[in-house]
């Protein structure tokens, strides 16, 4: 029977995460559960850096980005000593269960610790990457593409004025899903994503044709996985002659406001985490799938996320 639980938030901080640590805490304290925060995601567990929350300790978070809880990339985590350490927390503060927050590499975690040591972990989806199989909309998705795309929405004024090609590097080490989804809402010529690679020749050929056409502002999308903006801007310029400006847009997409999409998403589905624990089913995710919240396996998570790279590609290209 579960009655204490703890909540953490691991990986990359992505705006909503606070409003997921305040779901949890107010939906877990409604059905009756004792709440406790762990502070630094897997580090917090290993050194003991946790204390109960009631419903005043995540008051007035709703609306801000990052994690009151605090996050960071633990490695320790990976380790046998470590997840002994992060056990041995559990075992003394009585903590029936675990609420993840966090992306892949955060589920990863829950995933093999959760088989190891017999702990009901559900992680809730949460990552500006959007890269998590099995899982159509993860939290802060919404708010990185709408900074992204506001951004953009900048550069393309000055762009038009002053007849230029902007490349704009945004957030994707390995996955291009922030890249397509901007590029497309803000009718971005060209982009560049890692599970796609460019052809720079053809771009560059089809910036020169349209030149001549009178086509001059041009705005390229590039996926930081996929090569760095200043690169593949000096590299345009050489093969085109053309005067060509470089951006790289960083962690400013991990911050700010929530959406109202994002924050909407995340109490839904911490409301579903807790009732995913309530009803004794561990080492499950939760996520948008289809439109609606669903759980599904954590390790089906764990796999690659196929999408259709190419019909988002040539939407993109066909509307520029
Ligand atoms: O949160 C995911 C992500 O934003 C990736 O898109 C990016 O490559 C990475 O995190 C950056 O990580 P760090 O904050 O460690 O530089």
């Amino acid at each position: 029977m579960i009655k204490r639980i703890a909540v953490l938030t691991t990986g990359g901080d992505a705006p909503g995460m606070n409003a997921a640590i305040r779901g949890v805490v107010r939906y877990g304290t409604y059905k009756k559960l004792e709440v406790m925060g762990v502070f630094r995601g897997w580090w917090g567990l290993i050194n003991e850096e946790l204390k109960p929350f009631d419903h005043r300790s995540v008051s007035g978070i709703i609306n801000q980005g990052g994690t009151i809880l605090k996050t960071m990339r633990c490695h320790e985590f990976q380790t046998k000593e470590g997840q002994e350490r992060a056990y041995a927390t559990i075992k003394k503060h009585a903590i029936d269960g675990l609420v993840v927050i966090g992306g892949n590499g955060s589920f990863s975690a829950a995933h093999a610790f959760s088989k190891a040591y017999k702990i009901p972990c559900v992680g809730i989806a949460a990552s500006i990457d959007n890269d998590i199989n099995g899982i159509d909309m993860t939290i802060g998705w919404d708010t990185a593409i709408n900074t992204a795309l506001n951004a953009i929405d900048n550069i393309r004024d000055t762009a038009t004025s002053m007849e230029r090609i902007f490349v704009v590097e945004v957030m994707g080490r390995e996955c291009g899903s922030i890249a397509l989804a901007v590029a497309l809402a803000a009718g971005c010529e060209d982009v560049i994503i890692p599970e796609r690679k460019p052809d720079m020749a053809k771009i560059c050929h089809d910036i020169v044709n349209g030149n001549v056409k009178g086509k001059i502002s041009w705005i390229i999308v590039v996926a930081e996985g996929a090569g760095s903006a200043p690169d593949i801007a000096k590299k345009i310029a050489e093969m085109t002659n053309l005067e060509t400006r470089a951006l790289v847009l960083g962690h400013i997409q991990r911050g700010g406001r929530p959406t109202a999409l994002s924050r909407d998403i995340a109490l839904n589905l911490s409301r579903t985490a807790i009732d995913c624990l309530l009803a004794e089913q561990g080492n499950r995710a939760v996520g948008i799938v289809a439109g609606k919240v669903a759980c599904v396996d954590l390790e089906k998570t764990l796999l690659k996320k196929e999408t259709d790279i190419e019909a988002a590609y040539n939407l993109i290209k066909v509307m520029s």
